[in-house]
């Protein structure tokens, strides 16, 4: 069922209000968070897991669960903190852009309250270096915080001191894997870290910590209001809740619009977009979850449910929720040779498998493009991506293979005709 306009989070998604603290106030933000915290980490933690949200980063990962993952506070001294993944890169990806840039105060108010939950010392930001303006608001919303006693010392009152840092990356799209990203924020070169030890066992400087995306922490605040049971009501059976999806290429009104999960994607278009350029009959495939999961062709996805388990069950995936729709003058081949070339550069270089393997696969991609290559080729590409696949230290190489997997699953005989044109055009006819 489509979301109703009074189960929506994001009710300034669009900016058509102001972002400063008394407006935010106006619209719900920073009602009642003193009688919240007064429920305790425990309370906290079990209705964030009755609700059922899941990481909206693209892991899809339990965040009740999460939170629960974090040590004992009994004989373990160690500071703790809370680390907000807000260094959106995945192409096609913008929900953390349009929450920084207009729901500034969701997401302070959810850090104080989920850093409480894990009883965090504090949480820090970590924000795209290219978001510039959007750092900006974020600051001037924790300055605002500040100010009225929300943050700091005894945090609204309630005893808990907590403070939040904002952290600019530098334009490097692996420090948005976690680990990467804790690197970062020590201060050193953002190259991931072997899992486990997962962050909540040793994290930032080696303490327990906690990494969540910033559409994951910006929903905390509402849920923890208005209770899990409304949340776990909305949505997928497995993939609870409303979720910002982000919708690009070629439909005719390209949109970021929070929708509940679970709605087919036919539906989502029709609601939302403006419809596939050209009609439905012109649609080609869409890559439903990013640049890291496979593309689904037309007839695959047309009527797909969009969560995280009924993408997953079709080969593809929901990942970070960026929609990405091509309709029949897309070149697939080609839009998949330029994330080859995408994961190839942003590649860390630390392990081989990946190093190596995102090279080749991009230069055999450019092979591919044009077809002057040898049809055995396809089978030697799609070979190396299962050599790279689950054998590197971070996502990166899985996410370099798996587009490739799904253009050689959906659109091989595209790939087989490109060579069969190449050796038509270039190669000398026998006698
Ligand atoms: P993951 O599935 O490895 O982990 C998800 C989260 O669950 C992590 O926080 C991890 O610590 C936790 N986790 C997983 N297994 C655990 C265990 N056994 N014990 C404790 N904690 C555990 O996925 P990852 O690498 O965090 O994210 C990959 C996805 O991120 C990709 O599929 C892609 O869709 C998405 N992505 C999103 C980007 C964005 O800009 N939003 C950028 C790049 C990728
Ligand atoms: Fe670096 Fe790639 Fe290895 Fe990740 S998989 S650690 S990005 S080399």
């Amino acid at each position: 069922m489509a979301l109703a306009d009074r189960d929506r989070i994001f009710t300034n998604l669009y900016g058509y209000q102001s972002t400063d603290i008394d407006a935010a106030m106006v619209r719900g933000d920073w009602d009642g968070t003193r009688m919240l915290l007064s429920r305790g980490p425990a309370a906290l933690i079990a209705e964030v897991t009755a609700s059922g949200l899941r990481g909206r980063g693209g892991g899809g990962f339990p965040t009740g669960r999460k939170w629960e993952l974090m040590p004992k506070i009994a004989g373990d001294e160690r500071p703790r903190f809370l680390v907000v993944n807000a260094d959106e890169s995945e192409p096609g990806t913008c929900t953390n852009r349009e929450i920084l840039r207009h729901e500034p105060h969701k997401v302070v108010e959810s850090a104080l309250l989920a850093g409480y939950a894990i009883q965090a010392r504090a949480a820090y930001i970590y924000v795209r270096g290219e978001y510039i303006r959007e750092a900006q608001v974020l600051e001037r919303a924790i300055g605002e915080a500040y100010a009225r006693g929300f943050l700091g010392r005894n945090a609204c009152g309630s005893g808990y001191d907590f403070d939040v840092f904002v952290h600019r990356g530098a334009g490097a799209y692996i420090c948005g894997e976690e680990t990467a990203m804790l690197e970062s924020l020590e201060g050193r070169k953002g190259m991931p870290r072997l899992r486990p030890p997962y962050p909540a066992a040793s994290g930032l400087y080696g303490c327990p910590t906690t990494v969540n995306n910033l559409e994951t922490i910006a929903t905390v605040a509402t849920i923890l209001r208005r209770g899990g049971a409304w949340f776990a009501g909305i949505g997928a059976p497995t993939s609870a809740g409303p979720k910002l999806f982000c919708f690009s290429g070629h439909i005719e009104k390209p949109c970021v619009v929070e929708e509940a999960m679970g709605l087919p994607f036919r539906e989502m278009i029709e609601r939302h977009c403006g419809g596939i350029r050209g009609g439905w009959s012109n649609l080609q495939a869409v890559m439903p979850g990013g640049a890291s999961m496979p593309m689904l062709p037309a007839h695959l996805i047309a009527d797909a449910a969009m969560d995280f388990d009924s993408l997953k069950a079709l080969g593809s995936g929901l990942g970070s929720a960026a929609v990405i729709v091509m309709d029949k003058s897309a070149d697939v081949v080609h839009a998949v040779t330029r994330l080859s070339q995408f994961f190839a550069h942003e590649s860390c270089g630390q392990c081989t498998p990946c190093r190596e393997g995102a090279g080749w696969m991009a230069r055999v991609m450019a092979r591919l493009v044009s077809g002057e290559t040898e049809l055995a080729e396809i089978d030697m590409l799609e070979g190396l991506t299962r050599q790279v696949e689950g054998h590197t230290i971070c996502g990166l190489g899985d996410a370099a293979s798996w587009p490739i997997q799904g253009l050689i699953r959906h659109f091989r005989p595209e790939l087989e005709a490109r060579i069969a044109r190449w050796r038509e055009e270039r190669l000398p006819r026998a006698a």
